[in-house]
């Protein structure tokens, strides 16, 4: 019998649902992973097989089969670690098969067992809660997940051990409280700019009202520097924008320790950047 186990594939910022299935059956020892699997997900059979070792589940001398579905969406990334392994420890009996009904489950695995971050946890948060599932990720990534909803089941475990004595009951795990970063002291802050009062009235027009502007003027002027300064000003990001930004810098692994930032976003792209990477 093949146990299923939820967990997402992304396309750009959207959280698309995928299965994972595994199956053992007895035959030549094999750990096979199909379903159109980049590299990072085709090398996590070894972080897998390590990690079960470490936590102290012996991988039977059988064949392991896992089919990623869709098996014609590509699948890149390392977050399938989590899900390939809870589903072959639920096919080997070391936890319930039905424990992880109702989860969507993402996360990288360590050698050791410990789960480590992976980028795209609130995307997928978001994506679980509107499908009424809750959340399985690492620690780190815990505070993150729980902006998707506060009434959304979030477990946010260190390690295989502890998501094993949670799900037994062992030792349960408290829900991810959701975490604002606190903002640098070194931020760009438009008290840094000396003179230049009618280019800061510009600024503070355009910060209040919306509007575009255009500078104009010769190299060094600080034209950079007074843009740059244009976000110390604004206002903090609504709940809602919050979460639209923040999906972003989500797929894009730039939220350390969980924590999003209401600050709001500045890019300075150079002129000669493509437009695909502008
Ligand atoms: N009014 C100002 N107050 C403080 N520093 C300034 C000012 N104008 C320019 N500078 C300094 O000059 C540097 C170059 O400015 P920059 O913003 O890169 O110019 P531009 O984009 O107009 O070519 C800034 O990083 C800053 O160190
Ligand atoms: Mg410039």
């Amino acid at each position: 019998m093949a146990v299923r186990v939820a967990t997402v594939a992304f396309e750009g910022v959207e959280a698309r649902p995928v299965d994972v299935q595994v199956q053992i059956s007895s035959g030549a020892v094999v750990f096979n992973v199909v379903g159109l699997a980049d590299k990072a997900v085709a090398e996590s059979r070894e972080r897998v097989r390590a990690a079960l070792i470490a936590s102290g589940l012996a991988l039977t001398a059988k064949r392991i089969t896992v089919n990623l579905a869709p098996a014609d969406m590509p699948k890149e990334g390392s977050h399938y670690d989590v899900p390939i392994a809870l589903g072959v420890m639920a096919a080997i009996g070391a936890i319930p098969s039905d424990a992880l009904e109702g989860f969507v489950v993402l996360g990288e695995l360590a050698l050791d067992g410990t789960l480590t971050p992976t980028a795209g946890v609130l995307p997928a948060a978001v994506a679980a809660n509107a499908r009424g599932l809750g959340l399985i990720c690492p620690s780190e990534c815990g505070p993150e997940a729980a902006w998707a909803s506060s009434d959304m089941e979030v477990i946010a475990p260190r390690s295989l051990i502890q998501l094993v004595n949670h799900i037994k009951g062992a030792q349960v795990l408290a829900r991810p409280e959701p975490a604002v970063r606190r903002l640098a002291a070194d931020q760009p802050d438009l008290s840094d700019i000396k003179g230049q009062e009618s280019a800061k009235r510009a600024l503070e027009i355009a910060a209040a009202g919306g509007h575009n502007l255009l500078m104009s003027g010769p190299p060094g002027a600080g034209k950079s520097m007074l843009a740059a300064r244009l976000p110390s000003i604004l206002p903090p990001l609504t709940p809602r924008e919050l979460l639209e930004v923040s999906m972003v810098h989500s797929v894009a692994g730039q939220i350390a320790g969980g924590e999003l930032t209401d600050r709001r976003p500045f890019r300075a792209p150079h002129h000669s950047a493509s437009l695909m990477f502008a």
